[in-house]
């Protein structure tokens, strides 16, 4: 049964694949009128239409979270489309492999730019929105890879550690507008970004075994928590970091 967001006015970022694509059919799912937003545009129009084709209400938005003139266009489009808007879930991101010595400038400067200033760069630009909202949803995609180390994703891990901080650092700032602010860490979850790692059938098969459930996440294991703190029963809910990871991160040995 997915959450109840009739009328919702959602946003997704990275929503043209993926955790986003999931987390966007699941809240259209739940009666809300989604921003399908991606870089990539035909991506975000697919997943418009097939939410579309369910009966759903959904607008497809070609975007890239590092571009200050494109995040103020998604975001004045969507408050244009749905005269408003409610709920924002910062979910487009990139992965970087690499230990700490065979990382370049360019690669850090990049995910830095999707990562973690895009999501401030959303944030930012939605913020009046979401405090006129009354009911205002900030739902940031972090990552365990922000809460523990792996040290194989430096770079990206220190990205998803800022998502973490700003997150919490929203959450006391927009409490007073009524604007609750959480964060899911999943832990891995099988989507195009974790291929590189998974092509490896060894490191595969260490990453199962380090997990208590022992498989790795699907997409919909995200997007139903999600919801949820989109949701009007996640109302006094804010500042949380909710680690979806089948038990990884607390796995002693
Ligand atoms: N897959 C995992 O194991 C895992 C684990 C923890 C956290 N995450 C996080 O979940 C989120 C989604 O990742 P995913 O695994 O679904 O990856 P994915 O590669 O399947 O999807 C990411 C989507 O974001 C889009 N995107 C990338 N850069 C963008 C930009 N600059 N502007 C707008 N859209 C952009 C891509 O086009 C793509 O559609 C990311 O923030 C990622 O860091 C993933």
């Amino acid at each position: 049964m997915a959450a109840d967001l009739t009328g919702v006015r959602v946003l997704v970022t990275g929503a043209g694949s993926g955790i986003g694509r999931a987390i966007a059919g699941r809240v259209a799912a739940g009666g809300s009128r989604t921003a399908v937003a991606d870089v990539q545009g035909d991506r975000a129009e697919e997943v418009a239409r097939l939410i579309r084709d369910k009966g759903g209400d959904a607008l497809a938005i070609t975007a890239n979270v590092a571009d200050q003139g494109d995040v103020d266009r998604l975001i004045a489009e969507t408050v244009s489309a749905f005269g408003g808007l409610d709920v924002v879930v910062n979910n487009a991101g990139v992965g970087a492999i690499g230990f700490i010595e065979s990382v370049r400038d360019p690669e850090i400067e990049r995910v830095f730019a999707v990562n973690l200033v895009g999501v401030i760069r959303v944030t930012r630009a939605a913020a009046s929105h979401l405090k006129a909202s009354g009911r205002g949803r900030i739902v940031n995609i972090a990552s365990v890879e922000g809460i523990r180390g792996s040290g194989l994703l430096p770079v990206y891990s220190a990205t998803k550690a800022g998502v973490i901080g700003v997150t919490r650092s929203n959450a006391v700032e927009l409490a007073r507008y009524g604007v609750t602010v959480n964060a899911v860490c999943p832990g891995p979850i099988q989507t195009e970004m974790l291929a590189p790692l998974l092509a490896d059938e060894r490191y595969r098969e260490k990453l199962i075994k380090g997990v208590p459930m022992r498989r790795l996440g699907v997409p919909e294991d995200v997007a139903g928590a999600v919801a949820f703190f989109a949701s009007e029963e996640a109302s006094f809910i804010t500042g949380n970091v909710l680690v979806i990871d089948g038990g990884m991160t607390v796995k002693a040995l």
